[in-house]
């Protein structure tokens, strides 16, 4: 339906390196991409991410030094930071069971329970925590036990639930990124940052990550490094 606008945006978008300086992105932009951004496919709609838009100078130039001093960060016009939110996963589960519990009439009950129950004792035995790693043990030996007969989430401990919020919020950053692309402005993602300076700059707590930081601008020629090459099809689609 799409398909041939879709294409277009796929291939506009490239990490761009070196932003025009004399061509800002209007505020309307970035908004709009932030806000295409949470309409992103996340991990049980938990939306365990925040997007904070580096708006302010003095800020800016200092994650210059923040992100290595790289060009994209350089030159950028605008900054947004990818930040991932486990230690909300209980604030965000409350938010879910009050949604759909609003949301009752004329629904199917039963797909209503499913959900208050999903919200209130699935989700609390998945990202529940303790200091010593008990609980990723106690999650471990459920999905065990469960899985011997039929197929079982295999749920475990820290890593997985940072791989869970991480994805989500990659999600996102690619949708802000096409977004940006649609609107005929570049990026460029970065994980070349220090994780610790950008959380201290950004007053976050513990429990937040950086996922990524994206740069934005009119791109120019030399901020694209070279043509876009990608291993054969063959190498990584497969059909089984
Ligand atoms: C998670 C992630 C981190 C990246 N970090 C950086 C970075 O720190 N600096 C940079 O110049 N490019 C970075 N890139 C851009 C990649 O190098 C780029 O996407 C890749 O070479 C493919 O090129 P294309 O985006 O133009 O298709 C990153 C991309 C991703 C997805």
């Amino acid at each position: 339906m799409y398909s041939t606008e879709f294409q277009k945006i796929i291939d506009f978008r490239r990490s761009n390196r070196k932003f025009d300086p004399s061509i800002p992105v209007p505020s309307e932009v970035i908004q709009k991409s932030l806000e295409r951004a949470t309409l992103s496919p996340n991990s049980s709609n938990m939306q365990l991410w925040e997007f904070y838009w580096v708006r302010s100078e003095k800020l800016k130039k200092e994650f210059v030094p923040y992100c290595l001093n790289q060009s994209a960060a350089k030159t950028a016009q605008e900054l947004v930071v990818f930040v991932t939110r486990r230690d909300l996963w209980s604030k965000r589960a409350k938010w879910n069971y009050n949604k759909i519990k609003e949301s009752t009439e004329g629904q199917d009950q039963s797909l209503i329970k499913g959900g208050l129950d999903y919200y209130s004792k699935a989700i609390p035995l998945v990202y529940m925590r303790d200091p010593f790693g008990f609980m990723g043990i106690v999650r471990r030996l459920i999905c065990f036990f469960m899985g011997i007969r039929k197929p079982f989430v295999r749920l475990g401990g820290n890593a997985e639930q940072r791989i869970t919020v991480q994805k989500s919020c990659a999600l996102a950053a690619q949708t802000f990124m096409l977004s940006i692309a649609a609107e005929g402005f570049h990026s460029c993602p970065m994980e070349g940052f220090d994780k610790y300076r950008v959380k201290r700059a950004l007053g976050l707590p513990w429990g937040a990550e950086i996922n990524m930081i994206i740069a934005v601008g009119k791109g120019t020629e030399e901020g694209i490094w070279g043509p876009r090459f990608r291993v054969p099809n063959e190498e990584v689609i497969f059909e089984v």
